[in-house]
């Protein structure tokens, strides 16, 4: 076999949660159909993993300057990023020199285009190159239009958002102005990569594929739910198996769900990132205490419960954790519904597995996601604030939940949800539209020569 001829995939994640779990899970996919493929992860998160990653995706390690601390040791997200990009920058250069000596060098390059410096390091070397985008299409449409200038609402083709349902860095001008300019750089470069991936898949969102696709060359490759609560083809893919978070709190959460009645138990978790205020998290408490729940408060929120709360939760109908081990938990039949932040990773969660929602979302992607889970795809209710306060009231919290688990609203989500987990499960099953998709890149990737380059030797 000539050099170069087999083809090696590096994927370089944003260094969260969020972001890194899905292109791992991608990873995955690409070796289950033969292709060698590497994961990049920052000093400091490949030194935070708590579980055992697959053996079946090598990780690699670049730096994005603050290998003791990560992004908690930065100053401010501005200076996180810019220092993410000069470092991660040369440190990426490095790892694919290094590799550029072995019988299998890189050839392609999947990066996380809020990293949209990763496509000029893959150019340099004359490799293919894939920006591959953990949110939603429409979501990302959204940015595209604002990084042109020509984001006006009604939006042709998507007339139905509003303004509450556009993502947070528009809808709440100057709410993190760094984040709002990485989202836009996403658009900077992505137009010349040879392949735009998206973590969704194509019956999910037909129209905003389609709009996308006028402006780059789109792959659905979704959703990135481990094979084996999908598709059930790849054995080894049983579970996201790259976590940061430590799962010993958790580990009696299925036990526990086991002994709980079919659909009676609500489920309540906002993803590794969200804050929530101190009056939020008080109305939320008190309204769950009027049903079962599971609750994951992460070290980090803990503080902000109701003083005296912990307490009253009596073990034999509710539990708090700090982190759970969430596709098994959705997975559970005791679970009648999910309470989510709508991150889009819960979202895609939840839609592969068919659990009703309850949209509480708090900032970022979340408020579109919200609006799709309501009103697009009909699996759940989004919570409505209080106009004066902006909190979400004890009563409505409830009310939103009794919708979703009971009556005749629930049969509707629930049917909803059992259509969407059936498309997302044809979507990667064999000739599916994401598994179709993830095949041809495989054998584009591998019969691609690398480009001429002005750094390989
Ligand atoms: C972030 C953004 O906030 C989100 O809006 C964006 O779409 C992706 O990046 P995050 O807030 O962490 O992500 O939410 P989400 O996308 O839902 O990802 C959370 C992940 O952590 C999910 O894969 C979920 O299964 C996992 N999780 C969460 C657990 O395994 N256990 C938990 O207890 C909570």
């Amino acid at each position: 076999m000539e050099r170069g001829e087999r083809g090696h995939v590096l994927a370089v994640p944003y260094p969260s949660q969020g972001h890194i779990t899905p292109i791992h899970q991608f990873c995955k996919r690409l070796v289950s159909k033969g292709m060698k493929t590497s994961l990049a992860l920052t000093n400091f998160i490949h030194s935070s993993i708590k579980s055992d990653p697959s053996p079946f995706v090598p990780l690699e390690t670049i730096s994005d300057g603050y290998d003791s601390g990560g992004f908690m040791a930065a100053e401010n997200i501005h200076d996180y990023l810019h220092r993410l990009r000069s470092v991660g920058t040369e440190t990426l250069a490095q790892l694919i020199r290094k590799h550029q000596s072995s019988d299998n060098p890189i050839t392609c390059l999947v990066y996380d285009p809020f990293l949209p410096w990763a496509f000029e390091v893959g150019r340099e070397f004359g490799l293919t190159v894939a920006p591959f985008f953990t949110q939603s299409c429409a979501v990302n449409y959204v940015y595209y239009l604002a990084h042109q200038g020509k984001l006006r609402l009604p939006i042709d083709g998507l007339s139905f958002l509003e303004q509450q349902d556009i993502p947070s860095f528009i809808s709440v001008p100057g709410s993190y102005p760094a984040y709002f300019e990485m989202v836009l750089h996403q658009f900077s470069n992505f137009h010349k990569a040879d392949f735009v991936l998206f973590n969704v898949f194509q019956k999910l969102e037909v129209e905003e594929t389609e709009l996308m696709s006028k402006v780059c060359p789109v792959m659905t490759v979704g959703p990135t739910v481990p094979s084996m609560y999908l598709d059930r083809r790849i054995e080894t893919d049983n579970n996201y198996d790259l976590m940061l978070f430590d799962m010993k709190d958790s580990e009696f959460c299925t036990e526990w769900l086991n002994e709980k009645p079919q659909g009676s138990v609500v489920y309540v978790a906002f993803g590794s990132m969200a804050d929530l205020s101190r009056a939020q998290m008080e109305e939320l408490a008190w309204s769950l205490s009027n049903f079962s729940f599971l609750w994951v408060v992460r070290g980090s929120e803990e503080a902000k419960l109701p003083s005296g709360f912990l307490q009253t939760v009596d073990r034999d109908k509710s539990l708090v954790v700090k982190w759970s081990p969430q596709l098994e938990v959705l997975s559970n039949r005791a679970i009648g519904c999910f309470v989510t932040h709508c991150g889009w990773n819960s979202t895609m969660e939840a839609l592969s597995l068919g659990v009703p929602l309850v949209a509480m979302p708090q900032w970022t992607d979340q408020p579109t996601n919200a609006k799709y889970i309501e009103d697009v795809w009909k699996v759940g209710v989004r919570v409505k604030e209080d106009e004066e306060s902006g909190i979400v009231r004890r009563e409505e919290i409830e009310f939103c939940i009794r919708q979703v688990m009971e009556g005749e609203k629930s049969r509707e989500v629930k049917e909803n949800a059992k259509k969407w987990r059936d498309l997302a499960m044809e979507a990667v099953g064999e000739g599916g539209t994401s598994d179709v998709n993830i095949q041809t890149l495989v054998s584009m990737v591998k019969s691609l020569k690398q480009k001429p380059s002005l750094q390989a030797s």
